[in-house]
């Protein structure tokens, strides 16, 4: 793997460039999961095994299903400020808190399995003690025991790691979206969404009913055995770097994609973001819900120019991309503005093909 050292240390953070006084975006692409394997994107039931570290043109990502970087610390901030905003985006329906409780206690063991170094989850006496020590975080708690996570289960991991969070239980032959934690959703509500079958959720996808992914994706979930994890990549494009793009706050995320538009083509490069999510799916070994991890990563084009392949599929993908689908992912306009940025400003030329990863 090519991980520069800071990817590996976890209290890292983003650097400014002393000599330049730009923004050093390194440490973001080497860990950027790219997410145009061909120059053409279609839905597709797109899932392969988790924790294979996946080499990219620039590093690689994907070694674990949880991945703390170096917008560790900013990320959980923005959560945290979200929340108290709208409490909202924190649901467990009643019938959901033993999976909300298995959630946390495998959130736990993956986070110490991937940063032995700072975290570990030990047995005390008749219960259990975490240690997060990039938090200063020390719980003694008892699996279900309230009165020991008093920010209940999945608050308490939600202040802990980078990922959104969904939890499915399956019954009557359906998967149902029925708790959860998510502060960073890409255009969609977990508020309306709570309680509403994998179906229902995924309704106004376009395409997806026609050509039978979501049937059959459910279907896949629905045979996971516990503790199989399987992950897939989601992608579409953000102004300004804002992780919390969900419909309850439209007002304020909206209007930028006009001012992007309209304002000057220069400022493209840092405005407009290429955001992937890496969401996984994990059988959960106790209650039988399926958890849905999502974790965003945003890049700036400015960031994405410096990988040539990158920038060159990016643009070949955009350019060819449906217009029901740009229109579905909200970027019938922003894709047009970032074309011409690649090409002026980002060294794509016209027509030009690339193989990237
Ligand atoms: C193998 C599993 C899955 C597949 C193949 C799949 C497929 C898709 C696709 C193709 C989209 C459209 C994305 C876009 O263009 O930006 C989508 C959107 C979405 N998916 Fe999934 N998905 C899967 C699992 C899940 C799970 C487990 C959840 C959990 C609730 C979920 C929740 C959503 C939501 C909330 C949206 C946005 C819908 C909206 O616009 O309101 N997906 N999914």
């Amino acid at each position: 793997m090519r991980l520069p050292p800071e990817r590996r240390d976890p209290g890292a953070r983003t650097v400014t460039a002393p000599a330049t006084g730009k923004a050093d975006h390194s440490v973001a692409v080497a860990g950027f999961p790219f997410p145009f394997p061909k120059e053409t994107y279609r839905y597709s039931t797109n899932v392969e095994p988790a924790s294979v570290p996946r080499p990219t043109a620039a590093g690689s990502w994907g070694e674990h299903p949880v991945d703390i970087d170096h917008a560790y610390r900013d990320e959980l901030a923005e959560r945290a400020r979200i929340l108290s905003a709208d409490p909202s985006r924190l649901q467990c329906l009643p019938h959901m808190v033993p999976a909300a409780w298995d959630a946390m206690f495998v959130l736990m063991e993956q986070l110490a399995d991937a940063y032995p170094q700072h975290m570990s989850l030990t047995r005390e006496g008749g219960g259990w003690h975490w240690h997060n020590g990039l938090l200063g975080i020390d719980r003694c708690f008892a699996v279900g025991e309230t009165s020991s996570m008093p920010e209940g289960p999945l608050g308490f991991i939600g202040q802990q790691l980078q990922e959104d969070i969904v939890l499915l239980e399956q019954r009557d032959g359906e998967l149902w979206a029925d708790a959860g934690l998510v502060t960073f959703a890409a255009d969609w509500s977990f508020g309306f969404d709570v309680g509403m079958s994998f179906l229902e959720i995924h309704g106004p996808v376009p395409r997806v009913h026609d050509e039978g992914v979501i049937p059959r994706a459910q279907a896949f979930l629905m045979r996971l055995e516990p503790g199989q994890s399987y992950r897939r990549t989601n992608w579409t494009l953000t102004v300004d770097g804002k992780l919390d793009t969900s419909t309850e706050t439209y007002p304020e995320w909206g209007p930028d994609r006009t001012t992007l538009v309209d304002g000057p083509l220069a400022a493209v490069g840092d405005r407009l973001h290429l955001r992937t999510e890496v969401q996984h799916l994990i059988r959960l070994p106790e209650s039988n819900a399926i958890m849905f991890l999502i974790r965003s990563y945003l890049l700036p084009f400015a960031a994405l120019a410096t990988v040539p392949e990158w920038a060159a599929r990016t643009a070949e993908v955009l350019e060819e991309l449906p217009a029901d689908m740009a229109e579905y992912k909200g970027v019938t306009r922003t894709r047009e503005a970032g074309i011409r940025w690649l090409r002026e400003y980002g060294g794509v030329c016209e027509g030009s093909a690339a193989g990237a990863a």
